[in-house]
């Protein structure tokens, strides 16, 4: 075993005594460009490859290894690879303005100002594809179409009527930006037979299965090609995972209905089928996606979108360019109701979710006082009165059932200013507390400085309620007691600190 390594070893050796230019240091055959020498590289190598990195960063680990990997294929050809250390040469990535990111740019006849950007490569061969796409033509891309029909991985196929119309070139560029994926042009009318189509088509194909076609127009645009085609690469519905979400956030699409959801509960088939189904409508308008909440490691994420797991399922979309979420109005998430809320969300007539609603008018008046965002915390954790709060969903029916029940409570405690009746829209406002039930969810708020919260989870009847209420205030005022004692004892030992302080500036006076 030890004859190979040492083979390795010399060649290294013979390598970097053969490229050991003193202005261009050189490492596997990869200049290592500064301020100092970017200048000159770009002069001497009329195609340089550029990429700007910071050694250590996870998102930068595959790009340097796909980078490292290319360079070692394209020795002795016609591009020079080169990397620049942005943490070390800021001035230099300020300048070339590539100072917070992880980039490749090929740089051209020395022009420093217009770099061409290389796709984020998922492996080297990203970048040796990107390379030779961009230095070919779309002839290049004809091949035989039945050995590109039957692989696994997913085809691009351009079926064209002359090799030289624009719709060739658009099909072209949209290769080139997606390097990754498998491109074929063809103007074999077997395509006409086989799939019904006429020519001037871009078909995805998988194991020889049409996926999708796409017609060409005038109006088509290489950005339109390119989301058909990353679009249509996905399965209809995504699951969100270390894996798949960097493909879901590069994704040209701006909108994404979020469905989180238990895997492993019982209904977990037939909702995930129903938003399967609803997905197909809103391909290219909205990129579907679902959240298991009984994954640990979706904690961030669920953190983020406020969703508890015993929220779950349910169903949000959000824009991704003003960040604002919208919340599916129902506890029935069938294909009809699916539907319908991304509709009326495309046309602008969805209620957006927020932080809170507006304080509402007269919102104390009425017996049972109606909290929002704004007002919960500083209604329910108020010392000297015990709060209890009915959170319920305005579309769910088991909640409005239980309405008129909170309309009788409020009626009974009506004389008493020590009790408050309260109930809120959990599906409107954010709700910030660390214990809660699944809707509709009993909560009291015993009169006590400390915050706290009792879950409800006996009879829903007036008189097991007012038990409730009647046995939490007797355990809270003992409890207020102790911490009467304690805030005693604390501003006490304040005053004490206080008097000394005042002392000793006494003393120094
Ligand atoms: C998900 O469902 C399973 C099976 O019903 C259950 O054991 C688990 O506790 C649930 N997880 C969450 C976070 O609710
Ligand atoms: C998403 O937000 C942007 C910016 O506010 C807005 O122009 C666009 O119409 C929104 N999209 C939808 C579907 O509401
Ligand atoms: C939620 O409450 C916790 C603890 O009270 C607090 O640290 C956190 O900042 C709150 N989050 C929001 C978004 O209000
Ligand atoms: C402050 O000074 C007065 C008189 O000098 C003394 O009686 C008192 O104990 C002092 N208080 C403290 C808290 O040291």
């Amino acid at each position: 075993m030890k004859k190979p390594l040492l083979l390795g070893v010399t060649a290294f050796c013979l390598c970097a005594f053969v490229t050991g230019d003193k202005s261009f240091p050189e490492k596997d055959g990869i200049l290592q460009l500064q301020k100092g020498n970017f200048n000159r590289a770009l002069k001497k190598y009329k195609q340089l490859l550029v990429h700007f990195y910071a050694p250590l960063t996870v998102q930068g680990y595959r790009a340097t290894a796909a980078f490292e990997g290319a360079a070692a294929e394209l020795q002795g050809s016609e591009v020079k690879l080169a990397t620049v250390d942005v943490t070390k040469e800021k001035e230099l990535a300020k300048e070339l303005d590539a100072a917070d990111q992880h980039t490749i740019r090929l740089y051209l006849s020395g022009d420093k100002l217009n770099p061409v950007s290389c796709p984020v490569p998922q492996s080297s061969a990203s970048i040796l594809t990107w390379l030779k796409r961009r230095a070919g033509s779309a002839a290049d891309l004809i091949t035989d179409l039945s050995q590109s029909e039957a692989s696994e991985e997913l085809t691009v196929v351009g079926y064209f009527k002359e090799l030289n119309h624009e719709y060739v070139q658009m099909f072209y560029a949209a290769a080139i930006d997606l390097p990754d994926i498998n491109f074929v042009v063809t103007q074999n009318d077997e395509v006409t037979s086989k799939y019904g189509l006429t020519h001037d088509v871009v078909l995805l194909l998988k194991k020889s299965k049409l996926i999708q076609a796409y017609r060409m127009t005038p109006q088509t645009s290489k950005e339109e090609l390119i989301v058909f085609i990353t679009v249509y690469q996905m399965d209809p519905v995504t699951e969100y995972n270390g894996q798949t979400v960097t493909q879901i956030l590069s994704l040209p699409v701006l909108n994404h209905a979020l469905l989180f959801v238990n895997k492993s509960s019982a209904d977990f088939e037939e909702i995930f089928s129903a938003f399967n189904s609803a997905a197909e409508a809103f391909r290219l308008k909205i990129l579907f996606v679902y959240v298991d909440v009984n994954e640990l490691r979706n904690g961030r994420m669920m953190e983020y979108f406020r969703v508890r797991d015993f929220e779950a399922p349910l169903i949000r979309l959000v824009n991704l360019t003003d960040h604002v979420t919208y919340h599916l109005p129902s506890d029935t998430l069938n294909v009809e109701n699916i539907k319908a809320f991304c509709q009326s969300y495309l046309e602008g007539k969805a209620k957006p979710k927020m932080q809170s609603e507006p304080i509402p008018e007269g919102w104390d008046e009425k017996p049972v006082k109606e909290l929002v965002g704004m007002t919960l915390e500083k209604v329910g954790f108020n010392p000297d009165k015990t709060v209890f709060v009915l959170f319920y969903l305005p579309y769910s029916r088991a909640s409005r059932a239980l309405f008129p029940l909170w309309e009788e409570l409020a009626e009974a405690f009506k004389h008493r200013e020590d009790v408050v009746i309260a109930r809120m829209d959990a599906s409107a406002n954010d709700i910030n507390l660390s214990v809660q039930g699944a809707y509709p969810s009993l909560c009291l708020f015993p009169a006590l400085y400390a915050e706290r919260v009792v879950v409800y989870t006996g009879k829903r009847n007036v008189k097991d309620l007012l038990k409730f209420v009647d046995k939490e205030m007797e355990k809270a005022k003992k409890y207020r007691v102790k911490e009467d004692e304690d805030r005693r004892k604390y501003m006490e030992a304040l005053q004490a600190e206080e008097a000394e302080k005042a002392n000793k500036t006494k003393d120094e006076l």
